[in-house]
């Protein structure tokens, strides 16, 4: 019996009610296979910890989530408290304190899922995004001086190092290279940007010459989401800065349907502390406690952290229960369908225990 010690981070908004479902899913699946066990740990930081400690995780938070294999997470945002908090407060924290550098996110078309592109279906659109995710346009730095004043400035000031995008190049080229197209497209924006966005252009170069296998060329981000739309199919792997792939990541959410079927696993691929696995979505205040929240990417991002922990049969099994569920209609609103949160969990979760 393997056991796993997940920390539940559920949050703000839907964020309890995907992660809700999430636990009964990943229950089933060790229940059907009887090898493996999670122990969940629930933290209940957020925006109403916020509002009762005036911040969203306590000082020791880390401390207490380091010793977890894996974080699982909902979403932060409140429509009272300030993004910047919510983020700042409580995911950047810590995916930075655990140099969860490399943000992963896989979309592809799920059977019964309808993508707003026109005839691109199953198959058609199978990406992997890898986003730089600890430096970059988010790395912090930045100030504010003569506030309020008419000469006030503001700097957002982005810091790409050699380390930094060496290390996410040479992770997204191991990613290319672990899937059957073997191909990666590097987007910068090295044009307009002369100094970071050049620097990943020569780096990916060099640590091309590591990845003789990997097929690799490179985009400008705004020429990328023209390919994105026009032609998905020309794409596999991609890697591209904190911000650009933040952006591109959500248009990919949208093209496979709905940012409600979209998973993410922050990842520190040195294993020196848990990584953590969420759905991209936010908190959705405008959904939140009406039971209807696509628990979909809240699966995915499971069976993301069970491939992280070794367990790729498991995370198939998960997914292809995904599959039939979707693929038999029993869909949430945001993807067209009439199903409740519970209905598609259940149905999830009858998907696994009769599987074999
Ligand atoms: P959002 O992702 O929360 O919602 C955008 C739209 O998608 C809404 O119409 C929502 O109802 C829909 N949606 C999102 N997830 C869904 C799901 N699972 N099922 C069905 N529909 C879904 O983004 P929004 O509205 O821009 O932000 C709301 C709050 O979430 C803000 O406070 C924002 O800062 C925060 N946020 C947090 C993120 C995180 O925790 N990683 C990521 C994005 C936003
Ligand atoms: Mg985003």
């Amino acid at each position: 019996m393997r056991e796993y010690k997940i920390a539940a981070i559920p949050a703000d908004g839907i964020g309890p009610e995907v992660i809700e479902a999430g636990r009964a899913v990943l229950s089933a699946l060790s229940e059907r296979r009887g090898d493996l066990r999670f122990t969940f740990t629930q933290f209940d930081w957020g925006s109403d910890w916020y509002k009762k400690h005036g911040k969203m995780m306590p000082d020791d938070g880390l401390d207490q989530l380091r010793d977890f294999d894996a974080i699982y997470f909902g979403a932060v945002g409140a429509p009272d408290v300030p993004d910047h908090i919510t983020l700042w407060g409580l995911r950047l924290p810590i995916c930075q304190g655990f140099d969860q550098y490399a943000n992963v996110r896989p979309t592809r078309i799920i059977p019964g899922i309808t993508s707003p592109l026109r005839g691109v279906g199953v198959g058609d659109l199978d990406w992997v995004i890898v986003r730089e995710n600890s430096e970059g346009e988010y790395s912090g730095h930045g100030g504010r001086a003569h506030r309020g004043l008419p000469e006030e400035v503001g700097t957002e000031t982005a810091i790409f190092t050699r380390v930094g995008v060496t290390r996410i190049m040479r992770y997204a080229f191991k990613m290319a290279q672990s899937r059957p197209r073997k191909l990666l497209t590097v987007v910068t924006k090295s044009n307009a940007q002369r100094h970071g966005m050049v620097m990943w252009d020569e780096i990916a170069a060099e640590v091309s010459q590591e990845f003789p296998d990997v097929t690799w060329d490179k985009m400008l981000v705004d020429a990328m989401t023209v390919r994105m739309v026009k032609n998905p199919k020309s794409l596999d792997t991609i890697v591209a800065t904190n911000l650009h792939a933040d952006i591109l990541s959500d248009l990919a959410g949208a093209l496979s349907g709905s940012l409600g079927v979209a998973p993410t696993g922050n990842i520190d691929p040195e294993r020196r502390f848990p990584s953590m696995f969420e759905p991209i979505h936010g908190s959705a205040f405008d959904i939140t406690g009406k039971g209807i929240a696509n628990p979909v990417a809240t699966f995915w991002t499971a069976a993301q952290m069970l491939e992280h922990l070794g367990e790729a049969s498991a995370a198939a099994s998960l997914m292809r229960a995904v599959d039939r569920v979707c693929e038999e209609g029993i869909l949430t609103p945001d993807v067209g369908g009439k199903a409740t949160t519970r209905e598609v969990t259940d149905a999830v979760v009858s998907a696994i225990s009769g599987s074999n």
